[in-house]
Parts: structure tokens; C-alpha cells; sequence
């Protein structure tokens, strides 16, 4: 009897070390099941949320540096971006403003230096080819151009031959193109402005004409005609390619409208580095398209483009105001101007 006691005290004293053993082995291979932590096995241990607070700690200057390291690199990577984009469609940089005219700002004071500025010869032309010689016949007739012969070097025979180009969405009269073609110009006319093909063809005139290819502000973009053709509307430098041309001795325009913008682009791509003189109609009797702002702002970006030009090298010889045009200024009547005037410049830096 005492030895099968004993031997379940052993027995027991055996099975109580067993679990103490076990319950030891437990706490060791799981902590969370020590007391006082909470129950959930999937929270993380004490001894990682310790960690995590160190390192949460550290995070504000961390978690900055890296914010702004990622920042810069993005504020980089977006500088390339615009950069690659800037090169891959050339964009030009913005025309530089002129200061307004004074300080008060106003609408009155732009239209007065504009007025006074298109209006104000700043080159002396002896000897000029113009439409007025025929006004009697061609009375009515849009656009008074001149030509000065004083700076048509390249009529001399030695020269490369004379090179003309016109553009016009209204149809007019042929003057100009049978005029430059008679000097010995081999003139180009895009647009509308072959009225009169047949008689000029008869003549034998060096006229070529472009009537599908139009002068456009931006990068080759077709344009659906009516009838169901295309016209594909090119910038100048592309119309230049195209037509393997490097200089033009007079551009001549009408763009209704457009001169805006194209002469615009013109200046900033730098293809009027490639244009002798140019006779452009322009018109004031609304901003013109894609030219925005208030009648102020718009009066100030007219002038700082012909101011653009001025610093080019492009000297003003010729002024024109039309008297069939309506008496409009940006809708305004007040001014006593015409709405269209033909201006002709002559590039005294030309290279040609
Ligand atoms: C025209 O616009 C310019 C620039 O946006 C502004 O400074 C000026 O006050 C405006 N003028 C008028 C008369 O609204
Ligand atoms: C307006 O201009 C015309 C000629 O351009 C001139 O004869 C007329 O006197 C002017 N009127 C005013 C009010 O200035």
C-alpha cells in the first residue's frame, strides 16, 4: 500500500512538473499569452511596438527627408517631361510684353500709341510699286499694298531669282500677283486669291498657286473643305520646307483675322528672319482669333508684337487705312479709325 502511495506521489509530482514544464515552454514559444497582454495573436508583440515607437519617433525627419527627396525627383521628372515635351513640339517661348503705355493703364492711352504707332513711317521708301498708280481703276479694291524698290535687291539679273508669296482667304483682284510676276518674280499665292487663273496663265505670269495650302499658327493641321477636300494648313517655316524655298524677297497676307497669331509664331520660330518685306492687312475691329484678354491687354499685345518686329529689324514704310472699311476699333466707334489697315515693312536685317 505505502509503496503504490508512493509511487503515485511520484507519479503526481511527475505529472505537476509535466505541466509546469509545459506551461513554461508555452509562455516562452508564445508571449502574448503572458499575462496583462492582450489576447489577440495577430496584434504584434510588446517588443515590436517598442520598436515601432522608436522608429515613429525618428519619422517626422525621416518620412520629411524622404517626402521631399521623392518630391524634388518628381518636380525633376516633371521639369524633363515639360522640357522633352517643349523640345519635341517646339514650343516657343511667350512674346515678351511691352510696359503699358502709361501708368493709368487704360484702354484710351493703348489705342492712342497703337494708332500713333501704325501710323508713323519709320523708313523712307524713293521708289515703290503699289496698287494706288491704278487707284482709278481698282477702285473699292481691299488692301492698298506697296512694295518698295528701293530694298527689291534681288530684281538685279546676278541676283537668285525674286521669290513672292500671297496669301488671302478673299477673293480680290490679281494687281498684286501680275505687278511682282512682271518685275521678274516668281510669285506664290495660297488661299483664294487666283481669281483670274486663266487670264494670268494666258499671260505666261510666273505664277504659281497653292490654292489647299493655307498659313496657319500651328503645327500642320488639316482643314476639310466643303467639298469634301482637304487643305492642309502648314506654318511658314514648313511651307518653306516643303517648297524647298530658304527666303522670301515679299510675303504679302490677308489672314482675316489670323495675322495675330501667325505673325506671332512667325517671330518666335524666327522664319521672318527669312522674309524681306512684308505687306500684312490687319484687322481691329475685334481681337482676332485666339487672342485673348480685355480690350485693354489686347491693345497692348497688337503693339508688342509690331513692336517685336520693330526689334527685328523690320522698318515701317507703309501705312494704309482703309476708308471702305467700317469706322471700328474693338466694337468701338469713337476712335474715328478704320477697322483694316495694309502696313508694309522692309527687313533691314535681311541676309539674303
Ligand atoms: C484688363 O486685364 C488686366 C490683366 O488681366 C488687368 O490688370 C486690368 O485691370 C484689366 N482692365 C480692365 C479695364 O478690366
Ligand atoms: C474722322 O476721320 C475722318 C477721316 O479719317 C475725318 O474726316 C473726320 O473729321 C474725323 N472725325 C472726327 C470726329 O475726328
Amino acid at each position: 500500500m505505502g509503496r503504490r502511495g508512493l509511487s503515485s506521489w511520484a507519479f503526481v509530482r511527475l505529472l505537476l512538473l509535466g505541466c509546469w514544464a509545459l506551461t513554461v515552454l508555452h509562455l516562452l514559444l508564445n508571449p502574448w499569452a503572458w499575462p496583462g497582454t492582450t489576447g489577440d495573436p495577430r496584434e504584434p508583440p510588446l517588443s515590436y511596438t517598442i520598436l515601432t515607437i522608436h522608429q515613429g519617433y525618428q519619422a517626422p525627419q525621416v518620412l520629411a527627408r524622404q517626402r521631399l527627396r521623392s518630391r524634388l525627383s518628381a518636380s525633376q521628372h516633371y521639369q524633363d517631361e515639360r522640357e522633352q515635351l517643349a523640345h519635341s513640339q517646339k514650343l516657343p517661348r511667350p512674346l515678351d510684353l511691352q510696359p503699358w503705355a502709361d501708368l493709368s493703364e487704360s484702354f484710351q492711352s493703348e489705342a492712342y500709341r497703337f494708332l500713333n504707332y501704325i501710323g508713323t513711317l519709320q523708313l523712307h521708301c524713293s521708289v515703290a510699286l503699289s496698287q494706288a498708280l491704278q487707284r482709278g481703276r481698282l477702285d473699292g479694291v481691299e488692301g492698298a499694298w506697296e512694295v518698295c524698290l528701293d530694298h527689291m535687291t534681288t530684281l538685279s539679273p546676278k541676283q537668285e531669282k525674286c521669290l513672292v508669296y500671297t496669301f488671302s482667304v478673299v477673293k480680290r483682284a490679281t494687281d498684286f500677283e501680275e505687278k511682282m510676276s512682271n518685275v521678274g518674280c516668281e510669285v506664290h499665292t495660297f488661299g483664294l486669291t487666283p481669281q483670274k487663273e486663266d487670264n494670268l496663265r494666258q499671260k505666261n505670269h510666273q505664277v504659281v498657286h497653292h490654292p489647299r495650302l493655307w498659313l496657319d499658327w500651328r503645327e500642320h493641321r488639316l482643314i476639310a473643305l466643303p467639298q469634301g477636300q482637304k487643305s492642309s494648313s502648314r506654318k511658314l517655316r514648313q511651307i518653306l520646307q516643303e517648297l524647298g524655298h530658304a527666303k522670301i524677297d515679299v510675303l504679302e497676307a490677308d489672314l482675316a483675322s489670323a495675322e495675330w497669331k501667325v505673325l506671332e509664331s512667325m517671330l518666335l520660330d524666327g522664319t521672318l528672319e527669312a522674309v524681306h518685306q512684308l505687306i500684312l492687312t490687319i484687322h481691329l475691329h475685334w481681337p482676332g482669333y485666339e487672342v485673348a484678354g480685355n480690350d485693354t491687354t489686347v491693345v497692348r499685345y497688337w503693339y508688342s508684337l509690331l513692336k517685336e518686329l520693330e526689334t527685328r529689324g523690320f522698318l515701317l514704310f507703309h501705312s494704309y487705312q482703309d476708308p471702305h472699311r467700317p469706322q471700328l476699333f474693338l466694337h468701338k466707334s469713337h476712335l474715328n479709325t478704320s477697322s483694316s489697315y495694309t502696313l508694309g515693312w522692309v527687313n533691314t536685317r535681311w541676309m539674303f
